[in-house]
């Protein structure tokens, strides 16, 4: 008999997002948009999770059959003791955002926001070749760590980083022991920007309800990328202002669908597609 809505069975593939708080979390929409295009018996849902219950929790869901969980703020650096095995990049960047319950009952950790950053990039950019030059990196905190070892990893030739915290760069670049990264004055000088093939906005300056990124482009070759990794707006105020002046942008909203790719393909069975209806379904509110 035909039965008005999706129903799950024993054999449907489970997996969520866990955070603390979860309610603004785009991935269930964004996995239920791609469950239902691609016709999988599975569901995706909000795990909402208190800091203090959050190893419990992992637990049970392996406990439950789940295929995989991604996690988010806070939990993101909380999974990693968790894991049983970690992915060279998640061990790197000091966080996992997507785990796997293997079949033995391990859990596999990996980070995916690098590899998020880069296809956005490649999806987005088609044919800029944003590694002939030197990138600058605003911000030092989580997100720039996983940009920082995918631009690494992309055989970026120079990263500048510049960040508030001075200190904050100076440590990430220590840790990272790579000759090609410098920290750079923040605010960021027109000098720094002279020979750059890629600019960065890692931090929430710009972000709907955060102060403006105040940062005078002058000094930047009009062939250079500029990206933000804030999506809410799409449009921030460097990306308009890059626009303005003629430099190819990518906004940040493709970053987190594509992070997502890894963790849907793992538990899902196929690498899914990241579209302009996917990027307008995410962003139309219901
Ligand atoms: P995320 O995980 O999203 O990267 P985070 O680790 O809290 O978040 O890092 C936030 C980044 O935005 C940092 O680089 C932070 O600079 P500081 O290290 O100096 O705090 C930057 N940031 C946030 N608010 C800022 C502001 N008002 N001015 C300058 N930088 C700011």
């Amino acid at each position: 008999a035909r039965i008005p809505y999706r129903t799950l069975s024993g054999t449907s593939r489970l997996a969520g997002v866990m955070g603390w708080p979860v309610s603004h979390s785009k991935s269930p929409r964004l996995h239920g948009y791609w469950l239902a295009k691609y016709g999988i018996d599975g569901s995706y849902m909000p795990l909402p999770v208190e800091p203090e219950n959050f190893q419990a929790a992992l637990m049970s869901l392996r406990n439950l059959g789940f295929s995989g969980v991604n996690v988010t703020i806070p939990q993101k650096e909380m999974a990693m003791p968790e894991c049983d095995e970690l992915s060279d990049r998640a061990r790197r960047i000091g966080a996992v955002n997507t785990v796997t319950f293997a079949k033995d009952g391990r859990l596999l950790g990996d980070n995916t926001d690098g590899f998020g950053f880069i296809e956005n990039l490649r999806q987005e950019a088609p044919g800029i070749d944003f590694t002939s030059g030197p990138a600058v990196v605003l911000g030092a905190g989580g997100a720039s760590r996983a940009i920082l070892v995918a631009l690494l990893d992309e055989e970026s030739p120079e990263i500048r980083i510049a960040n508030r915290t001075r200190k904050r760069a100076e440590d990430v670049t220590r840790e990272f022991n790579d000759p090609r990264l410098k920290v750079i004055d923040w605010p960021v000088s027109p000098e720094a920007l002279s020979d750059v093939a890629l600019l960065v906005n890692t931090t929430s300056l710009g972000m709907v309800g955060q102060p403006k990124l105040d940062i005078d482009l002058d000094g930047l070759p009009t062939s250079a990328l500029v990206t933000d990794i804030v999506y809410a707006p799409l449009v921030t105020d460097l990306l308009a202002q890059a626009r303005e002046r003629g430099n190819p942008i990518v906004d940040g909203l493709g970053m987190l669908l594509h992070q997502a790719r890894p963790g849907f393909h793992r538990w899902f069975g196929i690498d899914p597609e990241v579209t302009q209806e996917l990027r307008d379904f995410v962003l139309s509110p219901d």
